[in-house]
This record gives structure tokens, sequence and C-alpha cells, in this order.
């Protein structure tokens, strides 16, 4: 079922709504800047079309190697479960739901029209309407990606936030900017500064200790605290999903939400990785996405982990001339062989 608001939606592309999200920044709040960021990289459009395009859905996920779970249908209440507007999300979703009612297309561009959305929430809400835009967006994509029907049949009702998400968004920020105390002659340390990343994935959220220079996937692996596998069928040991830890497989990819000038700078070979992956790392040193077995800590950082991983770069972007992946455990070789094959048998 489509109605005029979603045949507006439709007509942009992957392209259009990460230059609406970029414009769109300035009118967001620091809180939820990379996390806005993040989540259309979680969330890709152009590899959501590429999948619904194929003939045989299942060879077309081998080829791209997608492991964990993809997509956004039954997430249409969660996905946007890091972001602080999330606990304005019901609000937002009724007023997104509101506007395929009675939306024409005399709204020049897709910007004019999340600001529209977002001033009318900020309005019944009482709130800024900085803090709304970010959710409007990811409404009117996630809107544009599962259709009417079942956005509509979503409860809307989300989690009132806990731990430091209960705090101002200001708090929140200057949490995620400090690091544990190294006691009281921590100063006089050199060696052994131990910090903590903070987690939250689809189902949870939590801390592991991280020591100073310390790969983010090494140290979550040393956490054992719970059976991870359970939660997340990637998980072999600790809540990263991790494969190769040799920048070869994408398996690794985390968003950063706070700390990530902590990160060691990004190098080339990761830069590169994360091209043939297809997620679309920004330029910079200290980007909002990085390959967990890549980044080293020297202070305590902030993650959230997507729920699925793939090598879609080539395939669904063209944004590299060879898949050139060195595989690094029996696993990911199998991996590379499963994309190599379903490479050259087109
Ligand atoms: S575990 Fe393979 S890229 Fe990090």
């Amino acid at each position: 079922m489509s109605n005029a608001l979603t045949d507006y939606l439709s007509k942009f592309t992957e392209a259009d709504w990460l230059a609406a999200v970029d414009e769109l920044l300035p009118c967001v709040h620091d809180v939820d800047k990379d996390a806005l960021q993040i989540w259309f990289r979680f969330y890709p459009l152009d590899l959501k079309r590429y999948l619904d395009a194929a003939e045989d859905r299942a060879a077309a996920e081998l080829g791209v190697a997608l492991q964990g779970k993809f997509g956004l249908e039954d997430k249409i209440d969660s996905s946007h479960h890091f972001l602080y507007g999330h606990r304005y999300w019901k609000t937002v979703k009724a007023a997104i739901e509101a506007e395929t009612v009675v939306f024409k297309e005399s709204t020049p561009t897709l910007i004019e029209e999340i600001k529209a959305i977002g001033m009318a929430v900020a309005e019944k809400l009482h709130v800024e309407r900085q803090m709304i835009n970010a959710m409007v967006i990811i409404g009117l994509a996630t809107l544009n990606q599962v259709g009417v029907e079942a956005f509509k049949a979503a409860p809307g009702e989300v989690e009132q936030p806990k731990g430091i998400m209960a705090k101002s968004p200001n708090a929140v920020i200057a949490e995620r900017a400090k690091d544990d105390s190294q006691g009281l002659f921590g100063f006089l340390k050199t060696v052994n500064k131990k910090y903590s990343v903070a987690w939250e994935n689809a189902k949870s959220h939590g801390k592991f200790t991280i020591v100073n220079e310390q790969e983010i996937s090494s140290a979550s692996s040393n956490d054992r605290s719970q059976n991870w596998q359970k939660q997340d069928e990637r998980c072999w040991e600790g809540v990263v999903p991790v494969e190769c830890v040799a920048a070869s497989c994408g398996t690794c990819w985390v968003g950063v939400l706070g700390g990530a000038e902590k990160l060691t700078e990004v190098s080339r070979r990761e830069r590169r990785a994360m091209k043939v992956f297809g997620y679309n790392q920004p330029e910079g040193d200290h980007p909002f996405l990085r390959l967990a077995c890549q980044a080293k800590a020297s202070g305590n950082a902030t993650i959230v982990i997507p729920a699925w991983n793939a090598v879609f770069g080539k395939k669904v972007r063209g944004n590299v001339e060879d898949v050139e992946l060195e595989p690094n455990t029996t696993s990911a070789k199998k991996l590379r062989e499963t994309l190599a094959a379903a490479v050259s048998a087109e």
C-alpha cells in the first residue's frame, strides 16, 4: 500500500537521504549528531533495495556475505534505541502517520518536510526542535523502507531511558567524554591504565574493561560475563562480533557515540576495508564508524553494535575496483570464498 507521502519518499536515493542528513545536522542536538549519521549507515537504503530487487533473495544475501539480522521491518520502534531522541518516538511516529493522511507534494524539499514535522512535534512536546529533527528524518526513512501498513502496525511504544540516558543531553555528552579514574596516584601510571567501553546493541547494554592501547575487539573478548552467542550468533567471544581480527571481513564494525578522538587514527588499511565492505566510512582520522579489531583505545569510549555485517561496497555501491581482502582465519577464508564464488558466478 502506498500513498502520496510514500510515493514522494520513494523518489529519493541513498545519496539524497545522506545529503539531507548533512543538511539537517546543524539543526540536530550534539548528543545525537553522530548517532543520526550512524543510524543511516546501519540501515542503508541502497542495500535494502538491492536485496529486495533480487530474484533469489537468499542467493543475493550470500553474494554480499550478509550475516546477522539486516533490515528495519522488525525494528520499527527500536532501531533508534541509541539516540537520545528515542524517547520522543511515540509522538514523532504519530505525527508521521498523520502526515501520511494529509501530505500533498507541494513541499519543495525533503529537508523542509522534515523540519515542518519536527516543528509540530517540538511544539506539542514543548521540547527544542533540535532534539526532535533526527527522529523525524529517521521516522520518514523508516516509513520509506517498511511501507505505510507495517509502519502503522508498530505499537510505537519505547522504554523509558535508563542509566546515563536518563540524564540531560549535555550530561550524557559530558559522561561519554569522561575517562575512568586511575586512582589516587593514577597520574604516575605509565602502563596498565584501564578504561571502559560502554556498549549498546539491539537487545542490551553494558560495559567492559579495556587496557590502554588495547583493540576494542580484544577487550570485548575478555568479557566472559554472559553467553554472548545467545544474544547474537555472530558473537563467538564477547559482545562485539569478530571473525578475522585483521580488517578483512567487516564483522566487527561499530558506531562510536563517544570517545572517538581517544581511539587510534584510522589506518589506510581500515579506511580501504570499510569501502570494500560498503560501510561508507566518512573521511577523517576519528570517524563515527570503526572496525573494533583495528581501533585501540586510550580512554573511555561508547559504542553501538549493529545487528548485521556484509561485504557490499563493490556490488551495491560500485565504489571499489576489486575485493582486496586477506583472510586470516579459516572461517574468514570461507566467508571470502563464498563471496568470490558469488561474484564469479555472475
Ligand atoms: S574482525 Fe574482521 S574486520 Fe574486524
